[in-house]
């Protein structure tokens, strides 16, 4: 056993050198090191435009990118120049997709409690609402009320799927914060509510079963559910939310966006829904476009437990492994697709013991203090979910593309730390 890295895990525009270095986007990522430091997010640009027309082409006009995912002026101002609606999850995704330039219209509002103010800025100024209680229904009725503005809604269903994916991530359940239940009868309500009522222009129904679900039967099965609902109301869309799973790891494969687009259209056809099939992915765009730089500080041998190669992020700035024990490769770009026959626990620099990067990590047998390391497919809910814990500034992200690279998110300073001190 080799232990090479799979190519697949690296984004499309990942190149090695003859020296084993790594390039993105034409750009020596450890060159990108040199001026930036670590951590650092690089994402391959052109990666991420290929998987928006890809996501276009097979879905047509109404696919969103679920931004919750990544998010930042440039990448919204990416997913819009590629003919990408956005998805945003709270008035603060909204406000940067705005103050992105994306046009209102190309915009759709989520979430489970959207407050009077989120509801209020969506309203006035057209962006899509999908609908998620009667509470929020009676929000925007007052607001009709007030200015006779008429909102562009989608009722969220949840149709009682159980994806095969983590507890935490799964939504179609009937047990969800999430979407009006359709056996209840409450999807049917309230879409009847949207219809008679003259504050809403409804569009069509939603429903989104979970993340990272590498099974399209799952997919298959929500679309069954919803057809007795759906197929009679003969409403404009159908969006089936997001939710397509990316490999993290060697062993792992996921069908691409254009499969999950066939097997979604041909389960609508033979169900006999007839609206518009829309999805809303953000992971299958930005994971795998992503990867995360760090600097190797120490590297502790326990003899006969474990090796603790530390380094100089952690869960501030990716906390999945601790939240859902999600796993990744890790490799040296000085030396890319070397064999990695060292495995080792590469750990953060917080004050938890629970600070874990990568379980098992494979590594070289050369790895010494002083080398960047790297985890690849970290370019969805790494950044979007990194914070401040123990006052560690966020690190950068670089979109690299056509040789060159260029700063769209910069490092947090240590005056930034304090800048909401008063
Ligand atoms: N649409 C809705 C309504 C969603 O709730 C989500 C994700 C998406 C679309 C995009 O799903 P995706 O295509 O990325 O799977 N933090 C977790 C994932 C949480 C997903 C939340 N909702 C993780 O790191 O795995």
């Amino acid at each position: 056993m080799r232990h090479r890295l799979p190519r697949e895990l690296l984004p499309d525009t990942a190149a090695v050198g003859r020296d084993g270095r790594l390039s993105v986007g034409g750009v020596d990522v450890l060159d990108l090191v040199e001026e930036h430091g670590t951590p650092l997010f690089v994402y391959d640009e052109a990666h991420l435009r290929a998987r928006c027309r890809e996501a276009v082409t097979a879905f047509g006009e109404g696919v969103a990118y679920g931004s919750k995912a990544f998010l930042c002026t440039a990448m919204a101002r990416l997913v819009h120049e590629e003919g990408m609606r956005i998805d945003v999850a709270t008035g603060g995704e909204l406000h940067v997709a705005l103050a992105a330039g994306v046009p209102p219209e190309r915009i759709v509002l989520h979430g489970n409690n959207k407050s009077l103010d989120e509801l209020r800025t969506a309203h006035a100024l057209g962006v899509r609402v999908v609908v998620d209680s009667f509470d929020e229904l009676a929000r925007l009725q007052a607001l009709h009320d007030d200015d006779g503005l008429v909102t562009r809604v989608m009722v969220r269903v949840t149709p009682g799927v159980e994806a095969h994916t983590h507890e935490y991530v799964m939504t179609g359940q009937v047990d969800s914060k999430f979407g009006l239940g359709l056996a209840s009868g409450e999807a049917g309500r309230a879409v009847e509510q949207a219809q008679l009522h003259p504050a809403f222009d409804l569009v069509g129904v939603h429903a989104h079963i979970g993340s990272q679900i590498f099974q399209l039967r799952s997919f298959e099965k929500a679309v069954d559910i919803l057809a007795g609902f759906v197929a009679p109301l003969g409403l404009e869309e159908l969006c089936l939310g997001g939710g397509l799973g990316v490999p993290y790891v060697e062993g792992e494969a996921a069908p691409s966006i254009t499969e999950w687009a066939d097997v979604l259209h041909a389960a609508c056809k033979a169900a006999g829904i007839t609206a518009h099939v829309t999805v809303e992915p953000g992971r299958a765009i930005a994971a795998t476009a992503g990867m995360t730089l760090y600097r190797v500080g120490t590297i502790k041998e326990i003899p006969d437990v474990r090796i603790y190669v530390s380094v100089d992020g952690g869960m501030s700035d990716n906390p999945r492994p601790v939240l859902y024990g999600s796993g990744y490769e890790t490799f040296l770009p000085r030396s890319t697709l070397a064999d990695r026959p060292r495995t080792v626990t590469v750990v953060g620099k917080h004050c938890e013991s629970g600070d874990i990067v990568v379980r098992d990590g494979r590594v070289p047998a050369d790895l010494a203090v002083g080398d960047v390391l790297c985890t690849p497919v970290t370019g969805a809910y790494g950044h979007s979910m990194a914070s401040n814990y123990n006052k560690v500034p966020r690190p950068p992200v670089v979109f690299a593309a056509d040789g060159h690279a260029r700063v769209v998110v910069r490092r947090e300073t240590l005056d930034d730390l304090l800048r909401l001190d008063t």
